[in-house]
């Protein structure tokens, strides 16, 4: 088969690294990938904003099968461009891709088909929200409707806090995504990333993982894409992983076939566990960065046939296995991350990949033959271990080998799930 990845992130790296090891690849490419992917697939400089780029340069190829990465191009719809071209893509609709595109649209989904989340309100003006604020008292969360890089969500803790980023919204922040505004109740409880394929008929579960929003340790600072992650999530027992699937997914997957708008691909659900079992936070409609890079190391199966059956609608003839396994990964960000910080500062060295552990590269670039940090979240070293307790040891003892002046990591990545294997 002949590949096409979309992306240039970690998350894209570990597809790459994972697909790179099917029987199935005959030759690969990515756009526009990363000095870290480079070693799986040929890179191609497109623009992949340019839908007609995409497609002249996968027919020039005789591409079979194109995997799209990233959010931002799903939303613009390029899945449903390459597909109308006649090209096999993994990936959801622009339609489908709202579940994450609009926060409203999913709090709406989820209002008509009795799918479990924050009761809420969507607004268009300042006013009413804050209207609304007064009468539901915090804490509360208010969250820009549209795609806003991970930092359009406020938990408001107090009500000052509330109405503050209702102006903020309103006033531009968040740019068009904060046109309209959903103010959604508090859930309390511990959160889990719950990963499922879809093919808009069947619903395959993945596996679990759990994400460190907060830049700084204890979980403390302004929300970033992420900062480390691990897999399983312990919080999903089997019992939550079945409710979940019955409360949650289904109705999901099957709600958004009667509304027309088919889903294929790959979600998660932001959940939160709370005292009443799995409610939803969000939908995501990719692999998560950095979750996905737990779960490609954890998968045993050839990811390559799983990804092309959820793109043709055959995915009840597949099945995923999972290394028993623990797998967690440290990011390590640029100094400043997520408010300004220097780019083009050199990595001097990066430590070897072991059968236990590997670095993912996320924001890195080749300069003058020299490997420099251009991201905020450039490298994510990942081990395995028997436990959440043994990875994190690896993970962190590979981490202080990467040479990088100017990077910093949390060093707690785990900790919840440590903490559990210590009591
Ligand atoms: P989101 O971008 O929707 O995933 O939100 C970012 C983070 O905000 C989540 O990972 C949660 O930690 C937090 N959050 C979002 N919605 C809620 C909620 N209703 N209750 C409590 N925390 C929330
Ligand atoms: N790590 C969170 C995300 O990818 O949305």
């Amino acid at each position: 088969m002949k590949v096409l990845l979309i992306g240039s992130g970690g998350r894209e790296h570990a597809l790459a690294w994972k697909i790179a090891q099917s029987p199935l690849l005959e030759e690969f490419y990515a756009a526009p990938g990363n000095p870290g992917i480079a070693d799986h697939a040929t890179l191609v400089s497109l623009n992949v904003e340019d839908h007609a780029a995409v497609i002249a340069f996968a027919k020039e190829k005789a591409i079979d099968f194109v995997v799209i990465g990233p959010e931002a191009p799903l939303v613009a719809g390029l899945a449903d461009d390459l597909r109308a071209a006649g090209i096999a893509t993994f990936g959801p609709s622009k339609a489908a891709a709202q579940l994450e595109g609009s926060k409203g649209f999913t709090k709406d989904l989820c209002a008509r088909y009795d799918i479990p989340t924050g009761a809420y309100q969507r607004f268009k003006t300042a006013e009413p929200a804050k209207q609304y604020v007064r009468e539901q008292g915090a804490p509360i969360v208010i969250k820009a409707d549209g795609l806003a890089a991970g930092k359009g969500v406020t938990v408001a803790m107090t009500e000052t806090e509330a109405l503050a980023a209702i102006d903020e919204c309103f006033d531009g922040a968040f740019g068009a995504a904060g046109a309209e505004v959903v103010v959604e109740a508090f859930l309390d409880g511990e959160e889990a990333s719950f990963f499922c394929l879809s093919d808009g008929k069947t619903a395959l579960a993945l596996a679990t993982a759990q994400d460190h929003k907060r830049v700084g340790d204890g979980d403390t600072g302004p929300n970033t894409g992420g900062m480390g992650a691990y897999s399983p999530a312990p919080v999903m027992t089997s019992a939550m992983v079945e409710r979940t699937m019955k409360e949650i997914i289904e109705p999901t997957i099957s709600g958004m076939a009667k509304d027309g708008n088919p889903f294929s691909g790959v979600f998660f659900a932001g959940l939160m566990i709370t005292a009443k079992g799995p409610e939803l936070i969000e939908y995501n409609v990719r692999f998560g960065d950095p979750e996905c890079q737990v779960l490609m190391m954890r998968l045993k199966s050839d990811l390559l046939p799983i990804l092309y059956a959820t793109a043709t609608g055959t995915l009840d003839k597949v099945e995923a296995e999972w290394r028993d396994d623990a797998a967690l990964t440290v990011v390590l960000a640029s100094k400043g991350y997520p408010g300004a910080y220097d780019k083009n500062t050199p990595i001097a060295h990066i430590p070897d990949a072991s059968e236990e552990a590997k670095v993912f590269h996320a924001g890195t670039a080749l300069k003058d033959g020299r490997l420099v940090a251009t991201g905020g979240r450039v490298l994510n070293v990942t081990a395995f271990g028997k436990n959440v307790t043994e990875a994190q040891t690896r993970a962190y003892a590979l981490t202080d080998k990467v040479e990088w002046e100017n990077g910093f990591c949390r060093r707690d990545i785990g900790w919840q799930a440590v903490a559990r294997e210590k009591a």
